[in-house]
């Protein structure tokens, strides 16, 4: 997969070069590039934000940095494609991100990540791209940070691990919160006994049929306890 980044805070994603995805991208399983959107400035302040029309607080970033840095990535024909990149700008106001949509994204064979900081970005630039192609507003949760970066660091993880190829061990991948509309069990490791406090004895009973139940009903009484909002579409 190739990933293409547009930011302010190209260092930001310096760590990208480490554990997994660091070695992913050693092995060629994912390209990145990280651009710096003040590298599509033509003043002498770099300036990428202006103030908003309309008035109220904060600056707003401006189109034509966007532009031309996507351009520059995506190419400037004007004809529109259904199967190209998707463009990918994080926002609190965007569709909420989850595991299911870091899987579909997981099988694309380009992402854009554009991240605004300040107010956001010039609704223009959504727009022009969309005439173009597949623009996606993705929401990390229901609160605000100060800009895309670190959303887009949290999808690049949760979509690239998801990678064929990537995580060592895929059963790994199987068992996890999320996966099948649950969380996952708690699991414990030697040793058997720690501070007073006892590893299930029917994890070391070696009955697998009975290790598997267990650890389904620790997924329910779990999930209904800590997000019960999952139980209806998973158990419907
Ligand atoms: N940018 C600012 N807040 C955000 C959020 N919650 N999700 C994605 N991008 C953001």
């Amino acid at each position: 997969m190739r990933i293409d980044i547009v930011t302010i805070f190209p260092e930001f994603f310096d760590v990208l070069d480490l554990s997994l995805l660091g070695k992913a991208r050693q092995s060629g399983l994912i390209e990145l590039g990280v651009h710096n959107l003040r590298d599509h400035t033509h003043d002498r302040h770099h300036s990428v934000d202006d103030t908003p029309y309309g008035g109220g607080a904060g600056m707003v970033m401006k189109p034509e940095p966007w532009g031309d840095a996507l351009d520059a990535i995506l190419g400037t024909d004007p004809a529109p494609v259904d199967d190209g990149p998707i463009v990918i700008f994080p926002s609190p106001a965007g569709d909420q991100f989850t595991q299911r949509m870091a899987r579909e994204l997981s099988l694309e064979q380009h992402l854009v990540f554009g991240c605004g900081r300040y107010e956001g970005i010039d609704q223009r630039v959504v727009d022009h791209y969309s005439q173009r192609g597949r623009v996606r507003l993705v929401s990390l949760g229901d609160y605000v940070l100060n800009g895309g970066e670190v959303a887009v660091m949290a999808m690049i993880e949760a979509i690239g691990r998801l990678i064929p190829g990537v995580v060592g061990n895929p059963e790994s991948l199987v068992e996890e919160s999320h996966e099948d509309g649950l969380l996952e069990y708690p699991s414990y490791t030697k040793p058997a006994s720690w501070r007073g406090l006892d590893v299930p004895p029917v994890l070391r009973s070696g009955n697998h049929g009975a290790i598997s139940t267990w650890r389904h009903q620790q997924q329910i009484e779990r999930t209904e306890r800590v997000r019960p909002d999952l139980l209806p579409r998973t158990l419907s």
